[in-house]
């Protein structure tokens, strides 16, 4: 069975309640209904019902998915409530959160604070900045975690990669330029993302840069090498060393010669890389050239809400969904 085929799987056994406030992308509209047939969620989309209903009959889709109107909902003085309240001190004022409650976003945002739905998935539409400033404002960090950051999951047709062809990459997506103790937290919440969404009973973590083991001196080695020691004190129990090159971490030979002794060297199915740019660049590498699929989640969020690719397809919202429930089951 493939990753995505698992993930699936599990989310079908624990029907969750996930939000998609995007009601006016055609895309959502489908994976809603398909999400409801598959028995894989329990969507709700948000938008006005007589719109949904139009562009429904004309997409062929049958609307048996809950609808949330935040102009009508009888909630939504409450989330204006809730959002003044919990950002009043930043300067929120009343008029301004009732506004934003009747945004989609937000309101599906603090749907997911107040409780009243277990998780949600958005950016077929919206961009990933739009998304991810409501959750992070609102939803913040879950308790132990001080940084909200993504991984990718690459799901290799090489299957000596990683664990069984699985390899996690992070952070692809939020945090720009981490510094060291922000690249220690990616490395620990990439280890528990693996853990829940790849069943890696043993995530071994390789701290990535272009130097192995003291190859070279540089500051961005520095900041890597500073990482791993952060890390290890957050997360002892925690597989993980570096720094160390790609080729080092994931060749068993190469682990082996570069470094010696490494518990993680050679075969790391958990990869940190040290900034934004080397992240993003490496998973489109793996997926383009090493033809890997992936599947992109945030992690560290109170409650699990997850970014879409403007460019997504149906079949990817409805996967997006299913690892929204998946991670529900580990908050
Ligand atoms: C994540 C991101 C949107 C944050 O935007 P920002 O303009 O830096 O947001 P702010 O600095 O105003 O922070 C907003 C709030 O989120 C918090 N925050 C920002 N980044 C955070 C993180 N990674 N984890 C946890 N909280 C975070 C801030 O502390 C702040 O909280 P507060 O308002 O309660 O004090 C920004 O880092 C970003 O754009 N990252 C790259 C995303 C991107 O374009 N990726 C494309 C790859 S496909």
């Amino acid at each position: 069975m493939s990753l995505i085929d698992k993930i699936r799987a599990k989310a079908a056994a624990n029907i969750k309640k996930i939000v998609l406030p995007e009601g006016d992308d055609d895309r959502t509209l489908r994976a809603a209904e398909i999400l409801v047939n598959e028995k894989l969620a329990d969507p709700v989309v948000l938008g006005d019902p007589a719109q949904i209903n139009e562009k429904a009959k004309a997409l062929g889709v049958n609307v048996n998915f809950a609808v949330i109107d935040p102009a009508t909902s009888p909630d939504t003085a409450r989330y204006a409530d809730l959002l003044f309240e919990l950002r009043k001190a930043k300067g929120l004022t009343k008029e301004a959160a009732d506004k934003l409650a009747l945004d989609p976003m937000y309101h599906g945002i603090l749907m997911v604070k107040a409780g009243d739905a277990d998780g949600l998935v958005s950016g077929a539409v919206h961009t990933t900045g739009d998304m991810l400033r409501p959750a992070l404002q609102i939803i913040k960090t879950k308790p132990g975690m001080k940084l909200v950051s993504s991984s990718f999951l690459m799901d290799c047709p090489d299957k000596s990669l990683g664990e069984d062809g699985l390899l996690v990459y992070a952070d692809c997506v939020v945090v720009p330029n981490p510094n060291s103790e922000e690249l220690a937290n990616i490395a620990v919440a990439a280890a528990e993302t693996a853990r829940v969404l790849c069943d890696i009973k043993e995530p071994r973590v390789a701290m990535l840069s272009f130097s192995t083991k003291g190859s070279a001196d540089h500051e961005l080695v520095t900041k890597v090498r500073e990482a791993v020691e952060i890390a290890h004190a957050i997360a002892p129990e925690l597989m993980l060393d570096g720094e160390m090159q790609f080729d080092a971490a994931i060749v068993p030979e190469i682990g082996a010669s570069k470094a010696k002794g490494s518990p993680v060297a050679g075969r790391a199915n958990v990869l940190i890389f040290p900034d934004l740019q080397a992240g993003n660049i490496g998973y489109k590498i793996t997926q383009r050239i090493g033809k890997a699929s992936c599947f992109a989640v945030l992690q560290g969020l109170a409650a699990p809400c997850n970014d879409l690719s403007r460019g997504c397809s149906v079949e990817d919202i409805v996967n997006t969904v299913a690892m929204t429930a998946v991670q529900c089951l580990s908050i």
